[in-house]
Formats: structure tokens, C-alpha cells, sequence
């Protein structure tokens, strides 16, 4: 079967996207042709209900999925799951407002160059900064990857990856934005500088990602070297030390060794989808370990979770008067970013409300503790908490939070044993990606992220990668460094260890 289905965005625009008899879902259909911005996707497990359609025409029987995450009246409405649907010939739907995309744009001096573009191209991100002549921000901006519409996490993007037509798809969905990019600044861009993690750097090269994609990994591309893209200024793209620890972590590391005056060791730990972690012992010497976190921490594929942006809840604080947020830009909360689950999670575990597993206390501690207890709701996919603005926690997000919490402990204490390190020695934990600009407090020690001790040594870098890729733009006479760094990093293979499923147990409890 082949065919088009039409596809009408909010604005009123329509178009006409070409569908074949090869599978896929009616969200990949849609979000994988280039055509409309795909907003932060859960992979298709249901559970975001960002991929809602309205059927105009053609539309199929409702699945479990659709009432479950849409409500029944949406469901009578005609919306339905894109993710949970084949797409067929002459349906058409209406799509809900796009993602916003954010971008600064300053006044350009008319002898301000000449500009460089650092590009962090992050499995469901993308940031950049355009430099002037003297370095500074001419402009600056971010929106989705434009990729999420094959999933969100690392896993499901290599998967579309696979075939070289999947690669060639994906490579130049990211090409059309740095093309959108470079001609929309009406100045003449000489140089990029492209840091992304070894995914995203593989498709981006349209280097063959099975290394990636099955044990034993294996680097597709080493990176520290110029690339050519046809209509693109030449890009730079930073040396890739180990299998999942790409790019971005170098063009942070760089951001960190040669951006500023380093103590001694210290700990990068850069946590998107994938957490990538750096011990610096001295300025030649890192042990490096990368762990799968998937996009929890980005708020992606939690019922209510989404990218840290106005009016995402970034902290919760327990009152007499129950719940309440604080809320990134002020206004009412729509939806709870990564840190803002921390927050909660972190709230929740002190009040008695959860257990160091994840599970509702059956006698909660404290008064306020059996007051949130009694307003729990409980159906067939576990229970839910009502929060502050309708939405709700449920029992599924806070074990996918465990989960991560769970690799990122082992990570660092793997770390530390490579290196014979105790953490009390370490001078600074530098927190990069999801985290690097809403850390929260106390939260990451309470949960047992990071080993007691360590939060007043802990900083928010903000997004390293992005520096970084800036300096080597600006310096690059630094690249050869970083090129000789990154061949002697020694990498940590947690799965490796021995015991490593027991090792992972044990620290599946929070604190
Ligand atoms: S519910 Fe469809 S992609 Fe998340």
C-alpha cells in the first residue's frame, strides 16, 4: 500500500505526506517527513500522548492506549494516538500547536565578522551560538531535534538508523535545520563546530551505526576532523573517545580544561538520554563510563514530563496546604521537567509519602504524608498522585526515575573504583546536560545520585558541550589537545564488572 495522508497543521497548513506498506506508525509517517517539527515523543510506548492526532477523515477504531492517555471525550472528538495507529491512504488529521522553538537573535555590527556557528546536537536537542569576530553571541537559539520523530531515546534512533535510506533520512532532517540556520542569519558563516554524542555523530557523518548498535561496541567515527557538507560552511567535529561517550563530552571536557582553571580530580557527568561521565585526574589523564539513562531526565516519556521551558514545574515544596510548584517563567505549570521530578521524588521520600524503593509507604510517617496518601488514585496501570495544575504523578514515572538514579550511582562509583578514588576526594562534580542549568539543591544527594558529601562540591555547568564546541571554534589551536586527550581516556565497561546485575540492584533504592 502506498498512498498520502493529509496532515493539517494548527496555522491551517496543509500537506500531503507520502506513505508506504513498510510498518511504520502513523507518528513516524508524519514526524519522520521533514514537514512539521515533531514534538518530544516517548518512542511509542504510550505514555506521553504527545503524538495526538485529531481524525478528520479516516479514522480508525480507538485502542486501550487512546482512552487511557486522552481521556474518553478526546477519544468521541476523533484524537487518537499517532503512535499506536498504521497510517492508510486518504486520511487526514489535524495536529495540535508545534513545540516552540527558542531563539535570541542580537544586532549584528556591520564589521562583526567573521561568524562561527557551535552546533550541540543532542538526541533530543539542539543548541547553538553564533560567534562574532571577537566571540562573542551574535545569536543563540535551541529546538527539538528534529529527528524525535523516530523516538526520543538513543535506542530507537539507532534503530531507524539501520538501513542506509533510515541513516540518510535522519542525517538530513539535521542538515535542512544547520541549512536553516546558516542561511537565516543574513551574514556569511566561515566555520562550524559540531559536538554530538557518537549517535548522533555517526548518522550526522552517515557512518554505519551497527557499532552501536549490539555489544561489543564499537566506535563508528573518531572524530577530530574537518567535514564538508554539501551548501555548509566546513564543520569541526571534536574527537570521540569510547563507543558512547562522544563528541559533546570532549567539546565539554575542553569547555572545563582549557575554558577555565581546573582542581583536581574532578567528575563531568553529562546526563541527557545517555549519561556520559568523565574522571579527570589531571589535565592528560580520564577514566571515562557512559551508562543509557533514556529521556526521563529530560522530562520525556513521563505522563507529565517535558523539556525544562516556561512553564515547566522545576521544583515542588509539601505545606499544610499540600503540593505546590514553582513554575520556570511563572504562570501555571503544563507540564514537570526532569528536575522537577527530582524534586518531587526527593519531597515525597522525606514527608514518608514513598519508600527508599519507590513504593507508597503503607503507613505513612507524618500527617501531611497520610493526608497525600488519602488523595491517591489507583486504576489498572498502578497509582497516580494528583499535583498542582491537574496533572499527576504516577507509580511508573517514579520507577523509570529509579532506574536512572540506579545507573547513575553505579556510573560514578565505577568511576572511582577504576581510579582507586574515594569521593571525598574529588573537588568538583561538574552536572552538564538535562541537569547542567536546573540543578536541584540538595535533591541529587537525598536521592543517592551523588555519594553523601558531595553537594557542596557539586556545580551546575550549564551546557558544557555548547561551550566547548565554541572554544574549539574560537581557540583551534586547542583541538589538537583535546584530539591527544581523548585518545588516552580509559574507558570503564560497567557491564563489564563483574556481578554487574547485582551491583545495578543494589543500588535500585533511592538515599
Ligand atoms: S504516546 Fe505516542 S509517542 Fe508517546
Amino acid at each position: 500500500m502506498s498512498g498520502v495522508v493529509t496532515v493539517i497543521e494548527s496555522s491551517g497548513a496543509e500537506h500531503g505526506i507520502g506513505i508506504e506498506d513498510d510498518g511504520q506508525t502513523l507518528a513516524r509517517a508524519i514526524w519522520l517527513s521533514g514537514v512539521v517539527p515533531p514534538p518530544a515523543l516517548c518512542s511509542g510506548l504510550g505514555r506521553c500522548g504527545a503524538c495526538r492526532v485529531r481524525f478528520r477523515r479516516g479514522t480508525p477504531e480507538p485502542c486501550g492506549a487512546d482512552a487511557a492517555i486522552l481521556g474518553a471525550d478526546a477519544v468521541r472528538d476523533g484524537w487518537r494516538l499517532a503512535c499506536r495507529h498504521r497510517p492508510a491512504p486518504g486520511m487526514v488529521v489535524e495536529l495540535p500547536p508545534p513545540p516552540s522553538e527558542n531563539r535570541k537573535r542580537n544586532v549584528f555590527a556591520a564589521d562583526g565578522g567573521p561568524f562561527r556557528l557551535a552546533v550541540d546536537v543532542g538526541t533530543t536537542s539542539v543548541h547553538w551560538r553564533l560567534l562574532d569576530g571577537a566571540g562573542a553571541d551574535a545569536a543563540s537559539g535551541q529546538s527539538l531535534n528534529p529527528q524525535m520523530g523516530a523516538g526520543s531515546d538513543v535506542v530507537s534512533r539507532l534503530a531507524a538508523a539501520r538501513t542506509p535510506e533510515g541513516r540518510r533520512r535522519l542525517q538530513g532532517l539535521v542538515l535542512r535545520l544547520l541549512h536553516r540556520l546558516v542561511s537565516g542569519f543574513g551574514v556569511p558563516v566561515e566555520e562550524l563546530c559540531v559536538a554530538g554524542n557518537t549517535a548522533m555523530t555517526a548518522i550526522l557523518l552517515d557512518e554505519d551505526v551497527s557499532g552501536l548498535a549490539a555489544a561489543p561496541y564499537r566506535l563508528p567515527e573518531a572524530g577530530g576532523r574537518t567535514v564538508t557538507w554539501p551548501g555548509l560552511p566546513p564543520a569541526w567535529i571534536p574527537p570521540q573517545p569510547a563507543p558512547f561517550v562522544g563528541g559533546d563530552i570532549s567539546a565539554g571536557m575542553a569547555a572545563l580544561l582549557y575554558g577555565e582553571t581546573p582542581v583536581f580530580p574532578f567528575v563531568l557527568a553529562d546526563l541527557g538520554t545517555n549519561g556520559e561521565f568523565v574522571l579527570a585526574l589531571d589535565a592528560e589523564r580520564s577514566f571515562v563510563a557512559s551508562v543509557p539513562l533514556g529521556p526521563s531526565l529530560e522530562g520525556i516519556g513521563l505522563r507529565y514530563g517535558g523539556v525544562a521551558d516556561t512553564g515547566s514545574v522545576s521544583a515542588f515544596t509539601l505545606g499544610p496546604l499540600g503540593l505546590s510548584a514553582s513554575v520556570i517563567g511563572g504562570g501555571a505549570p503544563i507540564r514537570i521537567c526532569g528536575t522537577g521530578y527530582l524534586s518531587l521524588i526527593d519531597v515525597l521520600l522525606r514527608a514518608g509519602f514513598l519508600d527508599a524503593t519507590g513504593r507508597l509507604q503503607e503507613r505513612p510517617t507524618s500527617p501531611l504524608a497520610a493526608r497525600l496518601v488519602r488523595s491517591v488514585e489507583r486504576g489498572a496501570s498502578g497509582w497516580s498522585l494528583p499535583l498542582p495544575g491537574g496533572m499527576a504523578l504516577a507509580g511508573a514515572d517514579v520507577e523509570e526515575i529509579l532506574k536512572v538514579k540506579a545507573a547513575f550511582s553505579l556510573a560514578l562509583e565505577s568511576l572511582l573504583d577504576a581510579a582507586g578514588l574515594e569521593s571525598r576526594s574529588l573537588a568538583r562534580v561538574a552536572l552538564g546536560g538535562a541537569l547542567g542549568e536546573y540543578v536541584p539543591g540538595g535533591a541529587l544527594e537525598n536521592l543517592g545520585f551523588l555519594p553523601q558529601g558531595l553537594r557542596a562540591r557539586t556545580v551546575a555547568a550549564g551546557n558544557t558541550s555548547l561551550r566547548g564546541a565554541a572554544l574549539l571554534l574560537e581557540r583551534p589551536e586547542l583541538r589538537e589537545r583535546l584530539t591527544r586527550w581523548s585518545a588516552r581516556c580509559g574507558l570503564v565497561d560497567l557491564t563489564a564488572r563483574p556481578g554487574f546485575t547485582e551491583l545495578y540492584m543494589r543500588h535500585m533504592v533511592f538515599g
